[in-house]
């Protein structure tokens, strides 16, 4: 794929992006890899399997590929009664298999047949800004110094489909106290990985503002509900979900809680994100969800459940105003 040359016709959909995909069906999606697929199709024409009658996004996501679900167990692990949601727990081959990770494809169910070179071990997290401890530490280190438990969030994408997830990890509070921010430190940032090699659309699209990144207030990050998921579904973290670390804030749209951390850094002022940087009007950086607050381009007062369909309506903070709230009076 490295020799394919984007032409601008692509290039002018950055104007357009956003967290929905360009692709939502696959007439869109076909439609949009004719103009890529002009230099891809090249490469691909002479393969038998075209010849039989695949389409284009068979032959670039492979049709037919297994899934994994042989992940390692997390022992010991215990359900903190304090967060379960009130719907039940989504199929966990629905969570698997739709997954927003821009770094591999815009496509939710490509990620999964996309993620196979990527190696989330030996992992290295980086610690810096205004904290009294900076430094580099392997992430199963960290891990072992935390305190794991397991949550059920709900989990709701600014796209408005939404999801009830069993993650494991430990609470965001823990991490910052280990490392002990000084009285600077007034937001928190993160930044995900950048290798274009084993992640294919930091290489076909890389116009984009790469490394994914993310920022919440210390106020936000110290909140109860903030979570740093190294597992889910009571095993380690799939890399569609961001192994082998990401955030989770339930009460903000899905695309606050940014997979595969890197970095970490304490600032005195607000961060970039990937996001606002791109489309700032559309994606804010409080982002929390709010049925009266619609997207510029769409209504948020209903959200769709992967694997059953069924319909909700959307609530104020996720439903999490309980604990959030008192953040934003
Ligand atoms: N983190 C990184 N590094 N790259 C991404 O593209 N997508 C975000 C968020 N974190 C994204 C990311 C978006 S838009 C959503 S909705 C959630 O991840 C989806 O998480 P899930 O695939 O585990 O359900």
């Amino acid at each position: 794929m490295s020799a394919v040359i984007i032409p601008p016709e692509w290039n002018a959909r950055e104007n357009e992006i956003t967290p929905e995909g360009a692709y939502q069906n696959r007439r869109e999606f076909l439609k949009a890899m004719g103009i890529v697929g002009l230099g891809i199709a090249g490469a691909l024409y002479s393969r038998p399997a075209f010849a039989a009658g695949n389409t284009l996004k068979e032959l670039l996501f492979g049709k037919g590929k297994p899934l994994k679900t042989d992940f390692e167990k997390v022992a010991g692990l215990k359900r903190n009664a304090a967060f379960i949601a009130d719907r039940p727990i989504s199929d966990e081959k629905a969570a698997l298999t739709y997954n927003n990770f821009y770094e591999f494809t815009s496509v939710k169910d490509g990620v999964w047949k996309l993620v196979d070179d990527f190696k989330p071990r030996p992992w290295q997290v980086e610690i810096a800004g205004h904290v009294e401890k900076p430094g580099t530490m392997d992430v199963d280190e960290l891990i072992r110094s935390l305190p794991l438990e397991e949550r059920v969030y709900r989990h709701r994408c600014v796209e408005r489909w939404a999801m009830v997830v069993p993650w494991n990890g430990f609470p965001m509070k823990a991490l910052i106290e280990k490392f002990r921010p000084t009285a600077k430190a007034r937001f928190v940032r993160f930044v995900s990985f950048m290798d274009p090699e084993v992640a294919p659309g930091q290489k076909l699209q890389s116009h984009l503002p790469w490394p994914y990144n993310e920022g919440l207030t210390m106020a936000e990050a110290m909140n109860e509900l903030a979570f740093v998921a190294t597992g889910v579904y009571g095993h380690t973290l799939p890399v569609q979900h961001g192994a082998p670390l990401r955030i989770v804030t339930p009460w903000k749209y899905g695309y606050k809680s940014i997979k595969s951390i890197v970095k970490i850094e304490f600032t005195d002022r607000q961060p970039e994100t990937f996001w606002s940087t791109l489309v700032p009007h559309e994606y804010p950086f409080e982002s929390n969800v709010d049925p009266d607050v619609p997207h510029p381009r769409w209504s948020q007062r209903t959200e769709k459940m992967i694997g059953t369909g069924d319909v909700y309506e959307t609530k104020k903070y996720n439903g999490y105003g309980k604990w959030v709230a008192g953040l934003y009076s």
